[in-house]
């Protein structure tokens, strides 16, 4: 049976965000999140604690968290790496931390340089800090449905690598389809694997829509006892070291689709769609700002 509700997690902020070739400014990141929350998104991923040479579009992700407003009952959520990302994710007040693994090994290497075995070692330390400061632990296993450079990737490394999320001390796994590459038998079987090691309630769907195939996916998935649903306003996304991969499955998209199937997101519709254009305007504003010559208005 389908869930009765789903609780959307938006990325945008940051999945969106961190792939753009313009770096958005502070105040329009802030904008954006509060734009979401006013459509009553309450989960946000407003940034990342990376390293700013790999990623120079979430550099200032702790000045955007020192203005958001404040969110009662809800969450903000910062992805972090390392102890040197949780600690500044501590300090900017984060409600909870993501970490995240790859379910490839040739993914690991180009994401967060080191393997798959070396990745789960280094969030450990990250979970007992997180536990310490009562901060919230989600965790995210990247190319479950392919890879970007391996290919096709089977459902048992993806289980195995959420269940050792999950022991570590994630509340919450995403299984993150990074590329877009998965069909809707694909996605259900995976996720139909890895319910078997990791209680189907803690698992989200993270769905990019490479092929026009993610709300599909998301579709098939959803009476595996999955109610969570990672999404990105207007579709933004990618992500930087998957070359081809296109934005994240538009929350938009999902709102409409579940109310139509007579699922429950608690998200307005119309100011959603506000907030898309609030950022896309912006992007194509500084879009055509980077290719207008000098002086040229
Ligand atoms: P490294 O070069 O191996 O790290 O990178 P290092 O420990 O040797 O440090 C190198 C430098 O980075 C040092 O600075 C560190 O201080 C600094 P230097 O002394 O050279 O000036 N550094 C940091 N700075 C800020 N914040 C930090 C941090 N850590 C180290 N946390 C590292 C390893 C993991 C740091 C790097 O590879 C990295 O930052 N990777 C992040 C890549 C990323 O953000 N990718 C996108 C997100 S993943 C995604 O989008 C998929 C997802 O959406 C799910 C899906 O779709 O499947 C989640
Ligand atoms: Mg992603």
């Amino acid at each position: 049976t389908l869930p009765s509700r789903v609780r959307i997690v938006e990325v945008g902020p940051r999945d969106g965000l961190q792939n753009e070739p313009v770096t958005v400014p502070v105040a329009v990141r802030v904008g954006l999140i509060e734009r979401l929350r006013a459509a009553g998104l309450t989960s946000i991923e407003v940034g990342s604690f990376v390293s700013p040479r790999w990623v120079p579009q979430m550099a200032d992700t702790a000045a955007v968290m020192a203005r958001l407003p404040p969110n009662p009952g809800g969450r903000y959520t910062v992805l972090v790496p390392n102890l040197k990302g949780f600690e500044a994710a501590r300090a900017a007040g984060a409600d909870e931390v993501a970490i995240f693994a790859s379910a490839s090994e040739a993914f690991s290497r180009a994401n967060i340089n080191c393997s798959i075995a070396q990745s789960l070692e280094r969030f450990v330390p990250v979970a007992e800090a997180a536990r310490a400061a009562g901060i919230a632990l989600r965790g995210y296993v990247s190319c479950v449905l392919g890879c970007p450079y391996e290919g096709a990737v089977a459902p048992q490394p993806v289980a195995s690598v959420a269940r050792r999320l999950v022991e570590i001390g994630c509340r919450e796994v995403s299984l993150g389809d990074t590329i877009g590459a998965g069909a809707p038998d694909q996605a259900r079987a995976c996720v139909a694997a890895v319910a078997a090691l990791v209680p189907p309630e803690r698992l989200a769907l993270h769905f990019h829509d490479t092929r026009g195939l993610a709300l599909a996916n998301i579709r098939a998935c959803l009476d595996l006892g999955v109610s969570v649903v990672d999404a990105a306003v207007a579709g933004l996304g990618g992500c930087p070291y998957a070359a081809g991969a296109t934005g994240n499955v538009a929350t938009e998209g999902v709102v409409a689709d579940l109310a139509r199937l007579g699922i429950d997101t608690g998200i307005d519709a119309a100011r959603l769609a506000e907030a898309g254009h609030f950022i896309t305007d912006h992007l194509a504003e500084a879009r055509a700002d980077a290719v207008r010559p000098a002086g040229i208005r």
